[in-house]
């Protein structure tokens, strides 16, 4: 069971992060005003998703990994405190500051400062999940599968 529900909560925690990141970065280049508040608006919501997906994918992944010293589980490890931390500590804290600005309609410079932080913050959680989703995948030999399966292509 936690074979299944580990994966899939890493993957929708990333898929979660990738949302608010490109609606947020498309809204502000080629959207309203209307929009980019909309959207400010929206993401505290899509917390109730990352903040549970991110839990379940810790707590599952340190029960699969046991006491394994496997270099991949031991690096998949070490990212973790600081993709929980980056979530807890700047991603959470910024949605909802973003959202409560963006409600008062106070886009100003402290907005634009908040967000430059969000949107770095964001992408530093991607490439750290994007590592562990493909150390998981090295772990259960679906990645070098794909590959050879490229390679006879
Ligand atoms: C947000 C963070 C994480 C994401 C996105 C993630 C993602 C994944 C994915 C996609 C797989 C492949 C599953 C499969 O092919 O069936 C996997 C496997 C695995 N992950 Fe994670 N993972 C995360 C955190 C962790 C943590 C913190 C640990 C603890 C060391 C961990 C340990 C493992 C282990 C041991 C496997 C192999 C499980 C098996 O044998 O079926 N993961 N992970």
């Amino acid at each position: 069971m936690l074979k299944i529900i580990h994966p899939i909560a890493g993957i929708i925690g990333f898929l979660t992060i990738l949302t608010f990141w490109t609606s947020t970065v498309a809204s502000e280049l080629f959207g309203s005003l209307e929009t980019v508040v909309a959207v400010k608006r929206a993401i505290p919501w899509g917390l109730l998703i990352l903040v549970p997906a991110l839990a379940i994918a810790g707590a599952s992944g340190f029960k699969l990994a046991g006491a394994s010293s496997d270099p991949r589980v031991i690096g998949k490890k070490r990212r973790m405190p600081f993709i929980a931390g980056n979530g807890l500590f700047i991603l959470i804290p910024s949605a909802l500051y973003l959202a409560a600005l963006a409600s008062r309609g106070e886009l100003g410079p402290l907005f634009y400062g908040v967000q430059a932080i969000e949107l770095i913050a964001g992408a530093v959680n991607l490439s750290l999940m994007s590592l562990n989703i493909r150390d998981g995948f090295r772990l259960t030999g679906r990645l070098s599968d794909l590959r050879r399966q490229a390679a006879t292509d």
